[in-house]
């Protein structure tokens, strides 16, 4: 949450940190707000409450000029959006600005001690004490900036990435990092560097980055190499990384929305995850995680899967497929819960973290605990270089490119096929599959990208169909087996882009209360695809249908008995009912889409959310 970025060198820094703005838009856009450093020693600094265009327009007129600047995105947390509260903040002498990503969490100390020296405070927010703490710092001690800001960050507790600059040193940025990303670009021979909460808004600069470790500060002056310490005072080498990301994959390319464009992204990028991992020609899984640790993946005693959201509704699949193929037990926790409730981990457990960021805050804290305790820790991330990326000791990246919209789609599915390949892997490493089950689903793993173009092909359809649901005040989304989970996921992608309260049920649960709901007003969206329990879940259909539901079902090709009595069917293609979710999951990803745009909802951004969790 919250996104900062940040640039010094030769070129003019406002359309660069305004560009960077956008691309970091989907961790938050309750404000934005600039600070560029013009010469003269003059510092301009321009906010604005909503999204970076409110911003643009707001700044149009002004003097944009300086080759230092840093800017942010604001997802709040302490204090309302407004522009009061939207950062930079700047310390009361007006020398300094600061954009922050995170919590500082003694906020309210620090603010009493500050008020007790004169200092009196314009927002609501956390960070405005950090930069006037900086600047006490600075007059009491008469620390440089970097200095000031390693005395600062020793008395903070709570999690930050920030940016500083002084306009009285108009020549450097200063940069810190616990617990919330930053990354830096090198420009070359050091003429510039850019800053930034992911790779995203710099790659078209430089492919050259440096991602900040916990406690790291970094000195960013033109023609200097970076300078790295910690806050123990102790120097850091920067280790550079090349990243490549293809730019096309952070435009729409042509559709109305990122969400749309990314469902439509699949099957290219289900592709992508399997390449060079499903060799279907040989009959063959290689993941180079389990080639590396094999010993301690095979005589794992348990797996334990930690994710929040739609990240959580993966691992549910996981762990069925694990064990079902391994025949090893797998726990499904929620980050969140799980760091706090002194849980159990025993030598022999692997604790599996599920994310598309790669910097969602619980499920980091919960990675970490399980390190702590000797876990052994697997990633399954598609940020390639994010915290989660860093903290395990192995893993598999998911590979579905970046994912823009705040609603995760083309992420569940690429999380859904590692998992698959994972689990398919480890069965056949412990012979507790047999070769000829293996070899089926090897083949029918590699037909998933051209089976998925086949839904996506029913989307006249679907949308047909989603016009019927834009004026439902509620739904239930119902299944079974491995289409329970994707009925959870279908719920909460339908309430959080479509603003409609959804549940996701276990369709044998719904005699247990939900059906009390059930009337001709309710939608029942049931995931009905061919598998064991197909018989039961048409039972549970015929029960809504006596109720009046209004019956919506995702269906398998050649189905009759739903058909005949749903309201609506969509089918996918015919499939081994273990990977149905790879398909299943599309229509109502597409549902979700449809509904948000027919009631004209904010798609890509909706209300109150962000896409990288970086807060608890
Ligand atoms: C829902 C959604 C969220 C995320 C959750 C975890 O569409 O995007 O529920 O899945 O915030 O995020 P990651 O996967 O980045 O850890």
């Amino acid at each position: 949450m919250c996104g900062i970025v940040g640039y010094i060198g030769y070129r003019d820094a406002y359309p660069i940190l305004i560009k960077g703005l956008h691309r970091l838009e989907y961790r938050g856009y309750d404000s934005a707000g600039v600070a560029l450093l013009a010469g003269d020693h003059k510092m301009n600094i321009y906010k604005s409450k909503g999204k970076v265009s409110n911003l643009e327009e707001s700044a149009a007129s002004k003097d944009i000029s300086g080759h230092i600047g840093i800017a942010h995105t604001r997802w709040a947390t302490h204090g309302e959006p407004s522009t009061l509260n939207a950062h930079p903040h700047v310390s009361q002498n007006g020398r300094l600005a600061l954009v922050h990503n995170g919590i500082i969490e003694n906020y309210s100390n620090l603010k009493t001690f500050l008020e007790g020296k004169g200092f009196t405070f314009k927002s609501s927010t956390d960070t405005e004490v950090l930069v006037q703490l900086i600047q006490f710092i600075q007059d009491e001690y008469g620390k440089d900036l970097e200095g000031a800001v390693v005395s600062a960050l020793r008395r903070v507790t709570g999690a930050y990435a920030i940016a500083v600059v002084d306009k009285e040193n108009p020549d450097k940025i200063v940069v810190a990092r616990k617990s919330s990303p930053l990354v830096v670009g090198i420009g070359e021979d050091h003429k510039e560097f850019f800053l930034a909460s992911d790779a995203l808004p710099i790659v078209e600069y430089t492919k050259q980055m440096v991602y900040l470790n916990d406690g790291e500060v970094a000195l960013l002056k033109v023609g200097q190499k970076m300078e790295i310490h910690t806050l123990d005072n102790e120097d850091v080498d920067p280790k550079i990384k090349e990243v490549d990301v293809n730019l096309d994959t952070l435009e729409k390319g042509g559709y109305e929305h990122f969400m749309l464009k990314e469902i439509y992204d699949q099957p290219r990028c289900i592709s992508d995850c399997i390449r060079g991992r499903l060799l279907a020609d040989e009959k063959k899984i290689v993941l180079s995680a389990i080639n590396q640790h094999r010993d301690r993946l095979l005589r794992a005693s348990r797996f334990i899967i930690v994710a929040c959201g739609t990240s959580w509704h993966a691992g549910l699949i996981g762990k069925q497929m694990i064990e079902q193929w391994a025949k090893i037990p797998v726990d499904v926790e929620y980050a969140s819960e799980f760091r706090y409730r002194k849980p159990v981990i025993q030598p022999g457990d692997v604790v599996i973290a599920i994310s598309q960021s790669g910097e969602t805050a619980d499920t980091l804290a919960a990675f970490e605990l399980a390190k702590e305790r000797g876990a052994l820790c697997f990633g399954i991330v598609n940020v390639v270089g994010s915290s989660i990326a860093r903290a395990s000791d192995t893993g598999i990246y998911t590979h579905v490119g970046p994912e823009i919209g705040v609603a995760s789609t083309k992420a569940f599915t690429g999380q859904v096929m590692v998992l698959t390949l994972f689990a398919l892997a480890l069965g056949h490493e412990l012979g507790s599959i047999s070769q000829m089950e293996f070899e089926k689903y090897v083949t029918e793993l590699s037909l998933i990208p051209e089976k998925m173009k086949k839904v996506l092909e029913q989307d006249a359809l679907t949308k047909d169909i989603s016009r019927t649901l834009t004026y439902a005040r509620n739904a239930l989304y119902m299944g079974r087996g491995f289409n329970y989970p994707v009925a959870l996921e279908g719920a909460l992608k339908l309430k959080e882009i479509s603003y409609i309260h959804a549940e996701g049920y276990p369709a044998a649960e719904m005699k247990h209360g939900p059906i009390a709901l059930v009337d001709e007003n309710m939608p029942v969206v049931f995931v009905a695809t061919h598998h064991q329990l197909y018989k039961k879940i048409l039972s549970n259909i015929q029960e809504v249908k006596a109720r009046n539901g209004r019956i919506i079902a995702i269906v398998t090709e050649d189905d009759e008995a739903v058909k005949n009595i749903a309201e609506a069917t969509i089918e996918i293609p015919a499939t081994l009912p273990v990977v149905a979710p790879l398909l299943s999951v599309l229509p109502l990803q597409l549902i979700a889409y449809h509904v948000a745009v027919f009631k004209g909802l904010n798609v890509d951004q909706p209300r109150n959310l962000a896409k990288s969790v970086t807060v608890e």
